[in-house]
């Protein structure tokens, strides 16, 4: 019997939580701002930053919402990012990935001071991160996750973790967290052998490669915990995940779904993270 983790449901509780707070801190601090940036015209990056507006006025956060075009040179995106860098108003500062073709996502994300990064991608709170230092701020979409296997009310000690997937935003701070939550952490990727025996061994599978239904019941533990961080489409188009939801639920005890499982717990921490910036905490 698999228990469905509901990324929804737990975004809820967590954001109204979090309106509670931000009000409150309001009182007596300058108002939260977070700017947002979106350079180019993917779909899927227009969608994630509209809902992180939403989640924004939802929790009573300002936003400032920035857009430039695809044909954006690198000296446009570096002078938008360094003048709110430098912007009193604007207390957080996320630019959508990934950035167009020909533009360093790397060079833009290094002009955002630590203080302002509410994605956690910087080196100093990926250091941290390593470090198991509790000042950083993490991922929001690793971080999220860590907020639902909580939720599994399973101690993380001892377990086998396996992560698929190495990305620096996702598959890297996702292995870290784990570790410092006391499992034994493997980190797959495409070069991988032995994926599927690996996979097959773990007590958590979090899967973020972003390949539709790539994780079937055979790459499964019986009773394993499975996360699944993919947004992608199928066959005809529809919504779905990096695992075969249908062809595992009946061998996980928690599985999560797509859409309504980790999506929502991005933007909601995204919306923590902006909070724990302001605060300079
Ligand atoms: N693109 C996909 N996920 C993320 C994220 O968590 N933050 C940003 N800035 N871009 C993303």
């Amino acid at each position: 019997m698999t228990n469905i983790i509901d990324g929804k449901a737990l975004s809820g509780e967590i954001r109204k939580e979090l309106k509670e707070k931000i009000s409150a801190y309001h009182k007596e601090h300058k108002s939260i701002g977070l700017a947002v940036v979106l350079v180019g015209e993917d779909p899927a990056s227009r969608i994630y930053v509209k809902n992180k507006i939403k989640a924004c006025e939802e929790v009573g956060i300002r936003s400032f919402s920035y857009e430039l075009p695809a044909t954006a040179s690198q000296k446009q995106v570096e002078e938008l990012v360094g003048s709110l860098a430098v912007d009193d108003s604007v207390t957080g500062i996320l630019v959508q990935l990934p950035l167009p073709k020909g533009l360093d996502a790397d060079k833009v994300l290094s002009l955002i001071p630590t203080r302002k990064d509410v994605d956690g991608f910087s080196a100093e709170n990926m250091g941290k991160l390593a470090m198991n230092d509790p000042s950083a701020i993490v991922a929001c979409t690793p971080h999220g996750v860590m907020k639902m296997l909580e939720k599994t009310g399973v101690d993380l000690t001892g377990k086998n973790a396996v992560v698929i997937g190495r990305s620096n935003i996702v598959g890297k701070p996702m292995a870290m967290l784990l570790t410092n939550a006391n499992a034994t952490v493997t980190l797959c990727h495409s070069r991988t052998r032995n994926l599927k025996e690996i996979c097959a061994q773990a007590d958590i599978l979090v899967a973020a490669i972003g390949k539709p239904k790539f994780v079937k019941a055979d790459m499964v533990k019986e009773g394993a915990i499975v996360i699944d961080v993919g947004m992608d489409r199928d066959e005809n188009g529809k919504l779905c995940g990096d695992v075969d939801f249908e062809a595992v639920k009946e061998k996980t005890s928690f599985l999560t779904p797509v859409p309504g499982g980790v999506g929502p717990m991005t933007i909601t921490m995204l919306m923590y993270n902006t909070f724990l910036a302001a605060k300079g905490e």
